[in-house]
């Protein structure tokens, strides 16, 4: 990579303009938005109308057994499934996000940073504190409406992507830690577009609005960081990079299996049905299309930067059936 020691008036003044934040002081929702992140005073009469997530985005929902058993249960699987997103969300921005920031930040990939791109590095860390914070008063506001009590410590593919960290040797780590950063960050703005909507409960639809707001200028960040990297790289961290994409991209689509159990459960689902519910869910194909289709802004990103000129990442991405081949 570019050595560390390269003069800070030798950076290209092109890249180093495309590392900022547009106008973070004043649109940063940390700094300008006003909502409290409560639940509305008239949530039950808002239910009657609207959702806690939308339902079209959790396929199983239309499984016989979940319809006949009426609104009620609806609203129960969907508060549960939010919660359970808002609290991976609340680990994914501390640990796994601003950990990737950091590496940016204190400049621990062998690479020149410029002086801008480590600035919005610590602005980006800080949005995202404040998203761990919204995320975790929405989820225990709704998992104390329901009280819902078993919520895993640590959400599966969390613990997926800490594995990854330890078996990657110590000189990759750091490189590990920013493509988990990489990955997240482009996928987690098309994610968050797709399911905020009017037709949720007012203040988890602000809450969404606002995070989606800021994610929307991290994901141009971080393509354009992974860019800058991925030229700097040589063959064998390129090597490294292409095939750990593919895992990370995998981990970010696959269901957790335990926790759909445990919900269904929870909504009062006969076991039978909780297993052909699951059963469906939780297959390799499922999986696939799940990240062949939310993986796009990532795979976008990838071929701005040139990734796919090189026909070994086309082949890899093609195999995992992430691209067309
Ligand atoms: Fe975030
Ligand atoms: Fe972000």
């Amino acid at each position: 990579m570019i050595p560390t020691a390269m003069d800070e008036s030798e950076a290209p003044v092109s890249w180093s303009l495309k590392f900022t934040l547009p106008d973070w002081e004043s649109r940063a929702s940390v700094r300008s938005s006003t909502h409290d992140y409560r639940l509305p005073g008239d949530v039950e009469q808002q239910l009657q109308t609207r959702y806690w997530f939308p339902p079209a985005f959790v396929p199983y929902l239309a499984h016989p057994a979940i319809q006949a058993k009426g609104r009620e249960t609806l609203h129960r699987l969907t508060a549960n499934h939010l919660v359970y997103f808002l609290d991976y969300t609340t680990l994914l921005e501390h640990r796994i996000v601003n950990r990737a920031v950091e590496v940016i930040a204190h400049r621990e990939l062998p690479i020149y940073i410029p002086l801008p791109m480590k600035h919005a590095a610590l602005q980006l860390y800080t949005d995202e504190g404040y998203h761990a914070l919204f995320s975790n008063q929405i989820a225990e506001q709704i998992a104390a409406y329901y009280s819902i009590t078993r919520r895993p410590v640590i959400p599966k593919r969390i613990s997926r992507m800490n594995a990854l960290i330890a078996r990657t040797p110590e000189k990759n780590r750091a490189l590990a830690w920013f493509l988990l950063g990489f990955v997240s960050e482009t996928i987690i703005a098309r994610e968050l577009l797709e399911v905020c909507r009017d037709t949720l409960v007012s203040s988890v639809n602000d809450m969404l609005r606002d995070h989606l707001a800021d994610e929307a200028r991290h994901s141009r960040y971080f393509a354009e960081a992974f860019h800058y990297f991925w030229i700097a790289m040589n063959s064998r961290q390129r090597l490294f990079a292409s095939k750990t994409l593919v895992e990370i991209i995998s981990i970010f689509f696959e269901a957790d299996e335990s926790w759909l159990q445990q919900s269904l459960r929870s909504a009062g689902i006969a076991e039978i049905d909780v297993m052909e519910i699951v059963g469906s869910t939780v297959t390799v194909q499922a999986n696939r299309a799940r990240a062949r289709a939310g993986c796009k802004p990532t795979v976008e990103a990838l071929h701005k930067a040139g990734f796919f000129a090189l026909p070994h990442n086309q082949t890899l991405f093609a195999k995992a059936g992430l691209i067309d081949g």
